[in-house]
């Protein structure tokens, strides 16, 4: 999956932050297709657990910031994914994932992704930019 101009927001940071997550879930396919080795690919999953929470991070921020509708369901959703990803590194790190594993979490988190951008993250940005505009 690339960058496809329907998952733009319309907020900045935001739009790069989702950019370089697909563009790491992408990594993670190919270096599993390419069977590169374990440290390689425990490294993209720290790498999108990292991230990922930062990103979260800062949209909750400023979803409270300025009080937008739906922040509560919101932080839920990104909640279901954290627990989904720090499962899966638990699980990783104590008995190493097989490549079935690790491919079938890549689908879930780029699937994941791909719905919350459209969905919740594209709401959020317009209730945003729609009230700092009438601002
Ligand atoms: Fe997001
Ligand atoms: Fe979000």
């Amino acid at each position: 999956m690339t960058w496809t101009h329907k998952l733009t927001t319309g907020i900045e940071w935001q739009d790069a932050d989702h950019r370089e997550l697909l563009a790491q879930m992408s990594a993670l396919l190919i270096a599993m297709k390419e069977s590169s080795a374990r440290s390689e690919i425990a490294k993209i999953i720290e790498f999108l657990d990292k991230y990922s929470i930062k990103h979260f991070a800062r949209e909750e921020a400023l979803m409270r910031e300025f009080n937008l509708p739906g922040t509560a369901a919101h932080i839920r959703e990104h909640g279901e994914f954290k627990q989904r990803i720090t499962e899966f590194l638990d699980a990783y790190s104590r008995q190493g994932g097989s490549s079935f594993v690790v491919m079938h979490v890549q689908q879930f988190m780029q699937d994941w992704l791909i719905k919350h951008i459209l969905d919740t993250d594209k709401k959020m940005a317009s209730n945003y930019l729609m009230l700092i505009h009438a601002a």
